[in-house]
């Protein structure tokens, strides 16, 4: 073996969107490997670059740097008509995918999945989630009941259309016992579909483990990309309000089907404010003009359904809940540049039944009566500091900010967003911890 494989994992530190594509980004160009771990397409994230603009779903990011591996883990839940359909699109772009590989583990949805989110929301009501409509969480609970369709079926379309056939006779009989059944829970429905997928993705479907044992015995770099954000976790974060799958670092490593042993960094994703689509108790939640402001600056509308996305104050209490998840050893704050001009504030504990708490209730009815408990420290500037590239660029509002950050999430930073484009990056080579 020439040298060490080495990880490196970067999951959404909240509730998801907090703008890890362009670490992802950064990080890819000196991988060999680039995963995507969890999620299906609910998740999504932007890039920009010489190709043109693209909201990639299923794709991970390394799909943009010719010669690296692009791999879709155990633990995501791939939708066979827009995973295809995003590959038609990179390819008519100029972007290669020949080296875009699916485990052959990794789950499928299909249209049923789609139509049972969109009825069990309606059934909801008044609790409804707010999902992306995705199928993603009856995906998931198929994979769990026992009755998913995974890709290794792509290997032989008649296989696949029996199991297919056997599945949804199943969902027929519990669904719509003595009612016509609609076309997409009957197997004929995707005939064509299972022919077209087997033929376009048959070929791309892999063993993962047999993958990553040669890749770690090559000594690769691998790169996994996390979808979601922690606290929209199914264990962690604020359930039931929250995504189907493992977001933490650990989930993450166990949906690319790697073993823990050779993680180098796990890197958390924090925006210095929050934002969350959907439904769910979210305490620093903003409902004066500070939220329209910041939903402007920062352009929070969502990547995959458009939504404006809910904003609140940094939450000390919920970053601490992270990172008792995921034992990040580095923190990156993007979109600081995004709140000047706004007097921004930080929640550093919670009010509840008349007591300040500091530990995230795991009852939700119980998160939605937690008042924030803010800072009196003054985290104002005026100053725009787009594009800046040192710490002493920084006002010292901002550098407060930062540093006040650092100390409730109890991590270094390494880098500091000051920009969408790859430059605009303050690299920290000290702890800014240390500066108190
Ligand atoms: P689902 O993942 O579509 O089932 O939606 C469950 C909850 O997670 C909803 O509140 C969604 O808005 C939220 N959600 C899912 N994926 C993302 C994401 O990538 N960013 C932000 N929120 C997400």
């Amino acid at each position: 073996m020439s040298r060490n494989p080495e990880i490196i994992i970067v999951a959404g530190a909240q509730w998801g969107d907090e703008g890890k594509g362009k670490i992802v980004d950064l990080l890819a160009e000196e991988a060999d490997v680039v995963f995507k771990a969890n999620g299906g397409r609910n998740a999504g994230h932007s890039v920009k670059n010489e190709h043109g603009s693209f909201a990639l779903h299923l794709t991970p990011a390394g799909i943009f740097y010719p010669g690296k591996d692009n791999v879709v883990g155990n633990n995501v839940v791939y939708s066979l008509r827009a995973g295809m359909e995003e590959i038609r699109d990179l390819e008519a772009r100029g972007v290669p995918t020949d080296r875009l590989f699916i485990s052959s583990r990794a789950h499928l949805v299909l249209d049923y999945h789609e139509r049972e989110d969109i009825l069990l929301e309606k059934l909801r009501g008044e609790g409804k989630i707010g999902t992306t409509a995705t199928g993603n969480g009856p995906a998931y609970s198929d994979k769990a009941n026992r009755i998913g369709i995974r890709s290794d079926m792509l290997e032989d379309p008649s296989e696949f259309m029996d199991e297919l056939n056997r599945i949804l006779k199943l969902k027929s009989d519990l669904y719509f016992s003595n009612k016509p059944t609609p076309p997409e829970f009957q197997a004929e429905f995707y005939e064509g579909l299972i022919k077209e997928a087997s033929e376009f993705l048959g070929p791309r479907v892999i063993d993962l483990y047999q993958y990553n044992d040669e890749q770690l015995r090559k000594g690769a770099r691998i790169l996994i990309e996390g979808s979601h954000g922690a606290l929209l976790d199914i264990d962690g974060g604020t359930y039931p309000m929250v995504t189907s799958s493992s977001c933490n670092i650990y989930g993450l490593l166990s949906g690319a089907g790697l073993p823990s042993v050779h993680v180098d960094r796990a890197i958390g994703v924090f925006k210095p404010y929050q934002t969350r689509v959907g439904a769910g108790p979210m305490p620093t939640e903003l409902l004066d003009d500070n939220s329209e402001r910041i939903r402007e600056q920062a352009h929070e509308y969502g990547t995959t359904t458009g939504r404006p996305r809910r904003v609140g104050w940094f939450d000390g209490t919920a970053a601490r809940q992270s990172q008792l998840m995921n034992g990040f050893r580095e923190i990156v704050i993007p979109l600081g540049d995004a709140l000047t001009g706004i007097n921004v504030k930080v929640s550093t504990g919670y009010l509840l039944d008349g007591k300040v708490i500091n530990n995230f209730p795991s009852r939700m009815s119980r998160l939605a009566s937690c008042q924030p408990v803010l800072s009196t420290e003054e985290f104002y500037w005026t100053e725009n500091f787009r594009g800046a590239t040192s710490w002493e660029d920084l006002p010292q509002g901002a550098q407060r900010l930062y540093r006040k950050i650092a100390n409730l999430v109890d991590s270094r930073v390494t880098y500091i967003g000051t920009g969408p484009s790859r430059d605009e990056n303050i690299k920290l080579d000290f702890d800014i911890r240390e500066m108190y």
